[in-house]
């Protein structure tokens, strides 16, 4: 059955290609976005597309939306350190009043984009929905408020709510695909030196306790983690927060990331052994029990090599610019 849904953020590289499988699932899009970090063009055709901020929601969400789908945040940890306020204005503030306006127009479904950072340092190697959450950022912070938000939300007044919270998403989805300004994303970073728009890339830490000595994290590609936003809209129960990690349950070194960037783009790609960055856990991976359990997930694509090269060829084609439709 087709639904009608609102897609805050779906300019930005989750969101995009989110709307961009729903429109293929044949339901009608709504984009909301201001564009402070997304692209027009990176709107998949056949969604209609409002400039906006979700602190305006109230003006254009009716009862003829089935749900929204919430990606719209600022996401950058290092400049929520810097910037906290804007991080608690723009996330948390920002969602509260897309939490009322849902309220006021009878929307009872709700997907969010939660993240790893909601846990901070880790208590165990495999990550589960039950492990502390302490965030070590005013980003996981934010996240994790709201969060708490929507628990309360769906206890009271029956939201039916699922948090998604990703690990470390990645590679493209025909042409849309990951662009941050200023780029802080591994993968990203490493094709930017293979482009020659970097000289090198910083590796933060190589005496870490893992096997060569370099971070270790949950890599999932972009398009398996849309394919959970779909299953968490079918999965949704009225009066229910359920909170879903999103990884594969595989962890990958920096050492290992930049071997196979070397191996797809055959660049040499110089790397820079940097100090470790504090707040940088030495391992990050997540159990996706729950999310195989509730949602019926298993993800398709977790091999790094593929992960990779989807993201080289959407680099590689001027970051979605030049086949917008394709
Ligand atoms: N990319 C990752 O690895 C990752 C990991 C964990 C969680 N997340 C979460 O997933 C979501 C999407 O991340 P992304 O990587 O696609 O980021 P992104 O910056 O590419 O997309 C965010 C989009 O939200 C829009 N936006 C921001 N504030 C807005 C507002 N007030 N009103 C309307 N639009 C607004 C931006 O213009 C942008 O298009 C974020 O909530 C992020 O916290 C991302």
């Amino acid at each position: 059955m087709s639904g009608k849904y609102l897609v805050t953020g779906g300019a930005g590289y989750v969101g995009s290609v989110v709307a961009r499988h729903l429109v293929e699932a044949g339901h009608s899009v709504t984009v909301l976005d201001d564009l402070s970090t997304g692209f027009r063009e990176a709107v998949p055709a056949g969604a209609e597309f409002i400039e906006g901020r979700i602190q305006e929601a109230a003006r254009w969400l009716d009862a003829s939306y089935d749900a929204v789908l919430h990606f719209a945040a600022f996401s950058q940890v290092g400049e929520s350190v810097a910037r906290p306020e804007k991080y608690w204005s723009n996330n948390v503030g920002g969602t509260m009043a897309l939490l009322d306006a849902m309220r006021a127009a009878g929307v009872r479904t709700l997907v969010f984009s939660s993240t790893a950072a909601t846990y901070g340092e880790p208590a165990s190697a495999l990550l589960t929905e039950a492990d502390p959450t302490a965030p070590t950022s005013p980003y996981g912070a934010s996240k994790l408020a709201v969060d708490h938000m929507i628990t309360g939300e769906a206890a009271a007044h029956g939201l039916a709510a699922v948090s998604l919270r990703y690990f470390n998403v990645a590679g493209a989805y025909g042409s849309c695909g990951e662009r941050h300004d200023p780029e802080s994303h591994l993968i990203p970073l490493l094709l930017q030196v293979a482009l020659g728009e970097r000289e090198s890339i910083s590796v933060f830490g190589d005496d870490y306790p893992t096997p060569d000595g370099t971070c270790v994290r949950d890599y999932i590609h972009v398009a398996d983690l849309a394919e959970a936003h779909l299953l968490a809209l079918a999965a949704a129960t009225a009066g229910e927060h359920l909170i879903c990690n999103l990884g594969n349950g595989n962890g990958f070194s920096v050492r290992e990331v930049v071997e196979t960037v070397r191996k797809v783009t055959g660049h040499p790609v110089p790397e820079v052994i940097a100090g470790r960055r504090p707040g940088d856990p030495a391992v990050l991976v997540a159990s996706a029990a729950r999310a195989h359990e509730r949602l019926g997930w298993q993800p398709s694509r977790a091999d790094l090599e593929g992960i990779v090269a989807d993201a080289w060829d959407f680099a590689r084609r001027g970051h979605g610019r030049e086949n917008p439709d394709d």
